[in-house]
């Protein structure tokens, strides 16, 4: 099956194949075609290019795509859609003047939404997960990771990984499954830490890989909850099962934990909130991605990761949601790319280039997704009608999506 789109005014994202990532300079730079053409085969593209060089291929369904921007769909690299309920009263709670770590010292927040999930059964998570990713993939979001990490009981994260991975049977998009069993103490565990970690590292994590369950392990290392030699700990016992940390570092306080998932090769660090001269530098000249999460920052109103200082000092950054009930309860990457713009500073072309092919890396799908790239897979955006691709951060909170492409469909 082939499908011609012709006459797009700008196709966003156009790479050489072998570019696995962009770093800060590179981001300045959004490559595209004015007035291209693009051609899908099965799955895949098969080739781009201007509109006067575009083949005259018979056999093929032709679109027209006249004053339409087309990208490559987003890659959300650190989502927790999987989880049952929702958290609608910490949010009116922190409205009257309670603060995220208020809300969790009085046993809300993520040991919260650990309760309602033990409370409900694989099937409901299921029925109430489906629908988020439904509801992300309208939103142009062609590649998800979601991790575990409300469960934190050896059944609540085996459910959880269960779900996502009946979520990857499922849907057309790829996803990736991350384990984070790390994510809070259980209020058993609060004086006896050493306890819960045994419990990951030698009772969850073998159950875990014995059903291939996960793709990567996540710790939240932060005060209050996994220390950075605890982290340690979990990213050791992770890798000996070949999964690869991603981990949340650096959300509340800056305690060296940066430079120990990178001295553990982490895939990526995520949240950064706040970020010290010795974290850049720790940073600087490894392949791990940062990676930040502008509408946490938006919705419990904390600061934003310093994006500028970041990209300034020649490092990548990806984009990606946190969809989560705490602290970032929306998918919408749109949201998220116009975010970064208006109160990160990032420019349009670095925010897209951070939304797509650095998200594809911070999960390991840079191969196959995050740019219009020959024989990558066929995941992209057409936009409706518009004059730059500017008025994609510029009107942040239209729907601006004419049609979400899967895989050439
Ligand atoms: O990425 N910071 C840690 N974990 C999630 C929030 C979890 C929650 O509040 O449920 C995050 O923001
Ligand atoms: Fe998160």
């Amino acid at each position: 099956m082939q499908t011609l789109i012709i006459n797009i005014k700008q196709l966003l994202q156009v790479r050489e194949s072998g570019i696995s990532k962009v770093s800060g300079a590179e981001m300045a730079v959004l490559p595209h075609i004015e007035n291209a053409f693009l051609l899908i085969k099965d799955d895949k593209i098969s080739a781009y290019g201007k509109m006067e060089d575009c083949p005259k291929e018979t056999n093929c369904t032709v679109i027209d795509a006249s004053g339409k921007i087309v990208l490559p769909s987003f890659c959300d690299s650190h989502t927790h859609i999987v989880y049952a309920g929702n958290r609608s009263g910490e949010f009116v709670d922190r409205i009257n003047g309670l603060s995220y770590e208020e809300i969790a010292a009085r046993g809300g927040g993520i040991l919260n939404s650990a309760k309602k999930l033990n409370e409900t059964s694989e099937e409901e998570i299921y029925e109430q997960s489906k629908k988020r990713l439904e509801e992300v993939m309208l939103q142009g979001t062609g590649a998800v990771e979601i991790k575990s990490g409300y469960g934190l009981t050896v059944e609540g994260e085996l459910k959880m990984l269960r779900v996502i991975k009946r979520l990857k049977e499922n849907y057309p998009i790829a996803i990736k499954a991350t384990f984070l069993g790390a994510h809070a103490f259980p209020k058993e565990y609060k004086e006896n830490h050493e306890a819960y970690i045994d419990l990951i590292c030698n009772d969850m994590l073998p159950k875990i890989a014995k059903e291939n369950l996960a793709d990567y392990i996540d710790a939240f290392l932060e005060t209050g909850y996994f220390s950075v030699a605890e982290t340690i700990k979990i990213m050791e016992a992770g890798k000996k099962y070949g999964l690869k940390p991603k981990i949340h570092v650096n959300q509340f306080t800056a305690i060296g934990g940066i430079k120990a998932c990178v001295n553990q090769s982490a895939l990526s660090v995520d949240h950064l909130e706040l970020v010290t001269d010795e974290d850049i530098e720790a940073l600087q000249d490894s392949d791990c991605m940062p990676v930040a999460l502008p509408s946490c920052s938006y919705f419990i109103s904390i600061p934003y990761t310093p994006a500028r200082q970041l990209l300034n000092a020649g490092l990548p950054l990806a984009l990606a949601s946190d969809f989560n009930p705490g602290t970032s309860p929306t998918g919408n990457m749109h949201f998220v790319v116009a975010t970064a713009c208006i109160k990160m500073k990032m420019t349009p072309e670095e925010a897209i280039s951070a939304a797509t092919i650095n998200g594809a890396y911070a999960m390991g799908l840079n191969d196959t997704h995050g740019s219009i790239t020959v024989g990558k897979k066929a995941n992209f955006i057409i936009t409706k009608p518009l004059h730059s691709f500017y008025e994609i951060p510029y009107c942040f909170a239209t729907n601006l999506i004419d049609s979400v492409w899967v895989n050439g469909e």
